[in-house]
């Protein structure tokens, strides 16, 4: 068994689904994906990752992608069912999201959860070096931490939560709510994307596990534990790259010439969930069309969904919901060869992605609760001069660092319509102005700096941060 000194736990691998394991493996990029945001600092030591291929059966032997050895962990039909889309996503998730689709609290579930989550914990303690770092991620591996410090007491073990923690009342809502806290807090260092959610979790510590809760530290058991926020980001320097490729430039021209040159180009781009305000977004955009406030003549929305957990009821009933209102909108406002709203729910690769940003006048981003949404920093990053406006909700984690950005609460059906016009009409020079600002706050916060930040928080000797390649000295 070949073991190494650092090892990323995250419920999915990083790798597309269909790869065949004969070597072509990929790196597997979606909006807002975790994969993506680890992607530029596991390749300069060998590292394992360990987590889920996303199907059912025998767990495949994959081969590395560069150095990154990669171990998958087999889930069955039921435990898919009982893990994944029970309780990690019909229970925690819409909990962690304020609730706003009732949470479903299952009691079979859960015993599936914990036998999962073991598996995990096993498969890591496996591949890991003796003083090894192991960093645990998300919301499905919440036993994870717990479950390791009992095997392997001499590993440094890191939790980063990239969804919402919820407020400590919702949390309490939870049956198992004890356990939950408590297998989260058998890290060594439990980062989040808000300094709230440290809050949350001190506040919870004391009041279930009598800790003696801090906001940056809790003591639980004669050791500590050490919170805070680390706001996620993404590799800019390789968007960069990619935002001045010839395919991406030529790409957005033609999205451009297509969309109508003269019009406002409004562009949102999430994965279809309920948690991401697609539907206050089309009420807004539709009050505006029937108020006359905005025209098909003048302006158009490009919604791209990324089809998300399209086996589960509550997914398949939200996207009939936003098809039925896309063809309503379009059917009342369209006219003959130009729609009210463009609407694809497909996959989109990372170069069309790129170039929907810069063919964008206004970037929508207005989840009802989101942990960070890279797709605003990622349009950000994309733009190739101070150009563009973006509307962000205030629920998104992104609102604490990009508050040059238009900040909207997504709920407030007029304060929405209100703020899509203020960007739409809002003056170049002041786009420029809040433009430069959030680009050049991105540059010095990217990726690079979320990881080198959390890992010398981890391991203070300052080791493992070193694993974090130099922003000069990439390849570009
Ligand atoms: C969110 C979660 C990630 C997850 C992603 C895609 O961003 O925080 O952990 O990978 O959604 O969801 P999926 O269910 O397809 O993995």
């Amino acid at each position: 068994m070949r073991q190494s000194s650092l090892v990323v736990v995250a419920n999915r691998l990083p790798i597309d689904d269909n790869a065949a394991p004969d070597g072509a493996s990929e790196w597997r990029r979606s909006p807002g994906g975790l994969a993506g945001a680890l992607h530029a600092i596991l390749q300069k030591e060998p590292a394992t990752w360990v987590g889920w291929g996303g199907g059912v059966g025998t767990a495949r032997e994959l081969p590395d992608i560069g150095s990154l050895r990669l171990r998958e962990i087999s889930l069955s039909e039921p435990e898919l069912h009982g893990y994944y889309e029970g309780f990690a996503n019909s229970t925690l998730w819409p909990l962690y999201h304020d609730a706003v689709t009732t949470p479903v609290f299952d009691r079979g579930w859960w015993e599936t959860y914990r036998a999962v989550n073991r598996r995990f914990a096993e498969a890591a303690a496996e591949v890991a070096e003796p003083g090894a770092a192991i960093w645990v991620q998300d919301y499905h591996l919440q036993l994870v931490p717990r479950i390791l410090r009992d095997l392997r007491p001499d590993v440094l073990i890191g939790f980063f939560l990239h969804v919402p923690f919820p407020p400590p009342e919702l949390f309490m809502q939870l049956p198992r709510r004890t356990e939950l806290l408590d297998g989260m807090l058998g890290a060594d260092l439990v980062g989040f994307q808000r300094p709230q959610a440290a809050h949350n979790v001190a506040q919870l510590a004391a009041k279930l596990l009598g800790a003696h809760g801090e906001d940056d530290a809790i003591k639980l058991d004669g050791r500590t534990v050490r919170t805070g926020a680390f706001p996620v980001s993404i590799d800019v320097a390789e968007m960069r790259v990619l935002s001045a490729r010839p395919y991406v430039v030529n790409q957005a021209k033609q999205l451009r010439h297509d969309l109508g040159a003269h019009k406002k180009v409004l562009v949102s781009v999430d994965r279809l969930d309920y948690t991401k305000g697609i539907e206050h977004r089309l009420t807004a955009y539709s009050e505006l069309l029937r108020d006359g406030l905005v025209k098909v003549r003048d302006a158009v929305l490009v919604q791209v969904t990324v089809p998300s957990r399209e086996h589960m009821e509550s997914y398949q009933g939200l996207r009939e919901r936003i098809e039925r209102e896309v063809g309503r909108i379009n059917g009342e406002y369209g006219r003959v060869g130009e729609p009210a709203i463009h609407y694809l729910n497909q996959p989109f690769g990372r170069a069309d992605l790129t170039a929907l940003y810069q063919a964008a006048d206004v970037m929508v981003v207005t989840p009802l609760r989101d942990g960070m949404n890279l797709v605003a920093k990622e349009f950000v990053a994309a733009r190739r001069d101070d150009t563009g406006a973006l509307v962000l909700s205030e629920f998104a984690g992104a609102a604490d660092e990009l508050t040059d950005a238009f900040l909207v609460n997504p709920h407030d059906v007029d304060g929405l319509k209100d703020t899509l016009l203020r960007a739409m009409s809002a003056d170049p020079a002041d786009l420029a102005a809040q433009m430069a600002a959030m680009r050049k706050y991105l540059t010095r916060h990217d990726i690079l700096a979320w990881a080198r930040a959390y890992l010398s928080a981890l391991d203070r000797t300052g080791q493992l941060a070193q694993r974090v390649p130099r922003r000069s000295a990439r390849r570009r």
